[in-house]
């Protein structure tokens, strides 16, 4: 009988679904938790923009930006919770990192901004942002659902009460198409409108002494479902709602953190400006957006002005994504399967013997200081590993990720599939550079053909 040696794939399976993303939906995943970001030294740097912001020191919102993968969700998420997490929470995170344990100055200030009241609201992509009437909508939408959680007004009594009131009194037509809106069946379920006279609303909206938070809310919906104009805010009644909100709520600040915003320069390039005016009020009130793209020099056209002074607006703070931490995420992809794994401890300990001094070498090249965050990468030999990392980074897309060169299943494509399914750990093969020599180097070269029209 011949010797057959076996196949790392009889050891290893990769979950192909595996993609480490943090977005609307992980981040509902209980096992996903915000204070698991590790808070390197560009999250420490954010931390320090957020708080002179908001002790109004650099009156200026945040663009957060970074090519793919690189932390700018998880980012985003963890800020929008230290923000507005209960106080053990907020110290318990500053407690377990030795980058903010040292940081006594900045979780006092950061403290003493939180005691001020912060409300803070979330917004995922924006495909669907069009138009400067969708943009104010949208803003106005997610802040009323941040100010209803936190227990805040949000009637607008000076500014959207009013406006609507005087509308609808202003002209006897007006008051007829409202009253027939209202009837329609959609309108059932908006308890604010339901069963109630137009003149009731009108009323109850006049009155300084109702509560009309929701019923302005449900009115503003209503106006943009059958597009009755009137009902339309537009950027100068959003910014002068918002600064209202804020005194009277005795706010410290309102922080809209809106993830995935790249398409909204590619969709809006005309109205460009609209977007300016509702940044610029953080110069002159404590209102602010902390939006997540992709590098800002890639969204626009190296001439186009209006770009330009949007980005003089914010504070930028580009994210990379720490050696350490792209490894360890790596090490999640690779499983050793079950029922192996009593076999795979006899290969593993010799693997890790070999590979000890690279392993020292590129521990300290990257920070890391827990061995098993490297040896949870073998057969990968740490020098690929760490190579494999910031290839990935060079190239900066999605086909020639990381996770894409673990993936992989593309028998023309050599990456880690191939190599686990030809390559044995009875000869103790490893996976070296040569392999990231293939996929990189290879697929770059098909790209340019391609594109050169070759
Ligand atoms: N500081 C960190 N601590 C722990 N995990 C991190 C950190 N930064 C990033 N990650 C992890 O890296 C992965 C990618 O992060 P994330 O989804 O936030 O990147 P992104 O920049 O928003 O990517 P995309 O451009 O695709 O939107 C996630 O699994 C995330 O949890
Ligand atoms: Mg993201």
């Amino acid at each position: 009988m011949t010797y057959e040696p076996s196949k790392y794939i009889e050891y290893f399976e990769v979950d192909e679904g595996y993609y480490p993303e943090i977005n609307e939906s992980s981040i509902k995943d209980p096992k996903n938790k915000w204070q698991n970001t590790f808070p390197h030294k560009n999250i420490v740097e954010m931390l320090k923009t957020i708080e002179r912001a908001l002790s109004r020191s650099e009156k200026k919102s945040l663009w957060v930006e970074g090519t793919y993968g690189t932390g700018k969700s998880r980012i985003l998420w963890m800020m929008q919770n230290l923000l507005s997490c209960p106080e053990n929470e907020f110290d318990a995170y500053f407690d377990e990192y030795d980058g903010l344990r040292e940081e006594i100055d900045l979780r006092e200030r950061l403290r003493a901004a939180r005691n001020g009241k912060i409300v803070t609201a979330v917004r995922y992509a924006t495909g669907d942002i069009t138009s400067t009437q969708k943009l104010v909508f949208a803003v106005f939408e997610s802040l009323t659902r941040a100010l209803k959680n936190s227990g805040c007004k949000f009637d607008g009594a000076k500014t959207l009460r009013g406006k609507i009131a005087g509308w609808l009194e202003s002209d006897k037509a007006n008051l007829e198409m409202f009253r027939a809106k209202i009837r329609k069946p959609e309108y059932r379920m908006a308890a604010t409108l339901v069963n109630r006279s137009a003149e009731e609303i009108i009323e109850r909206l006049k009155n300084p002494q109702s509560e009309v938070s929701q019923l302005v809310e449900e009115i503003l919906k209503l106006g943009e479902r059958e597009g009755i104009r009137a009902f339309n805010i537009d950027m100068q009644d959003l910014l002068e709602w918002i600064t209202e909100v804020l005194n009277e709520n005795k706010l410290k600040a309102i922080i809209l953190f809106w993830d995935e915003f790249s398409k909204f320069f590619g969709n809006n390039r005309n109205n460009l400006d609209e977007f300016q005016r509702l940044a610029e009020l953080s110069n002159i009130a404590p209102f602010y957006l902390v939006i997540a793209t992709h590098e800002s020099q890639s969204l626009a056209g190296q001439g186009d002005r209006t770009f330009r002074s949007i980005q003089d607006r914010f504070t930028h703070k580009e994210i990379k994504m720490p050696d350490n931490i792209a490894l360890e995420l790596i090490g999640h992809a690779l499983k050793i399967k079950k029922i192996a794994q009593g076999r795979w401890q006899d290969f593993f300990v010799t693997l890790r013997e070999r590979t000890a001094a690279p392993r020292k070498v590129v521990m300290d090249f990257a920070k890391v200081a827990d061995e098993k965050i490297l040896t949870d990468l073998l057969p990968i030999h740490p020098m690929s590993a760490i190579l494999l990392k910031n290839l990935a980074t060079y190239f900066a897309s999605n086909q020639r990720s990381v996770f894409n060169f673990i993936k992989n299943t593309d028998p023309n494509i050599k990456a880690f599939q191939d190599f686990i399914a030809t390559k044995s750990p009875d000869d103790g093969d490893l996976l070296t550079i040569d392999y990231l020599w293939n996929f990189f180097m290879k697929a770059a070269r098909t790209n340019t053909a391609a594109t050169s029209g070759a």
